[in-house]
């Protein structure tokens, strides 16, 4: 930190990728078109994080909410899901990244589970990005299964934050530096509830299916530009 301006690139970016639905609404697609597309933005962002150096790319893939939506809906967005773990693990793998999870496991089926487990073993040894998916992911859900685990593992006395820290699905991930949403979107949907706390906003117009490389770097400039001060002063 340099006058206070953080003036380093962000080492970990949040993504709320929303706007798929409203992509394929304007074209007279089908929702899911709208998601497919999504996916290659996914591959765009994926590979122009890496090339920037970031160190954690997250995700908001599958909120613990979206499984209102109708059953056609969560079946395409299942179906994309395993498609790119089945046929992109081997690749990103060859360029370095580590493919991770954050989310309840409960609730998604056998198939899924397995190709998380399989992409997560394959990238394991990766030292370069961390991709990690937040998926059937709710911050609330995150903090009630946090002080659980606590508590069966024999914390019986107060609550710390420290102890809080430990139980989080990713414990040894910094929290995100800058997050950034599409589409419009002014809210966190309960993404990164207790990491958000000294997070760098960037709102953008752009719908998820269109964000592309040069609009990734927008917001990287926009961070840099800040002054984060947690709650002190510079001079
Ligand atoms: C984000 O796009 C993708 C997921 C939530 C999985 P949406 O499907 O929310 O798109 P909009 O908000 O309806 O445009
Ligand atoms: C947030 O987007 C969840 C993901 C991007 C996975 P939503 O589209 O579900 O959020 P709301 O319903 O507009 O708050
Ligand atoms: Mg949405």
């Amino acid at each position: 930190m340099i006058n206070g301006k953080s003036s380093i690139i962000p080492e970990h970016i949040a993504i709320v990728m929303d706007g798929n639905g409203r992509w394929a609404k304007k074209r007279l697609l089908p929702r899911v078109a709208g998601h497919r597309a999504g996916v290659d933005a996914v591959e765009r962002i994926v590979k122009a994080a890496n090339e920037i150096g970031i160190r954690y790319l997250s995700l908001y893939a599958f909120s613990t909410e979206n499984w209102k939506r109708p059953k056609e809906e969560i079946k395409g967005l299942m179906g994309l899901l395993k498609y790119y773990l089945l046929k992109k693990a081997q690749l990103l793998k060859q360029e370095n990244v580590r493919i991770r999870f954050a989310g309840r496991r409960s609730d998604l089926s056998d198939e899924v589970l397995s190709l998380m487990d399989s992409a997560e073993a394959v990238t394991a040894e990766c030292t370069g990005l961390q991709l990690i998916f937040c998926l059937n992911y709710g911050g609330r859900q995150e903090i009630i299964d946090a002080v659980n685990t606590a508590i069966h593992s024999g914390h019986i006395g107060s609550i710390s934050e420290s102890l809080l820290e430990e139980n989080l699905y990713l414990p040894d991930v910094p929290d995100p530096d800058l997050i950034i949403r599409t589409s419009g979107e002014l809210r966190l949907s309960n993404f990164w509830l207790w990491q958000s706390s000294y997070s760098e906003f960037f709102f953008s117009d752009v719908l998820w299916p269109d964000f592309n490389r040069d609009n990734l770097i927008e917001a990287i400039k926009s961070y840099e530009g800040r002054e984060r001060r947690y709650g002190s002063f510079t001079v």
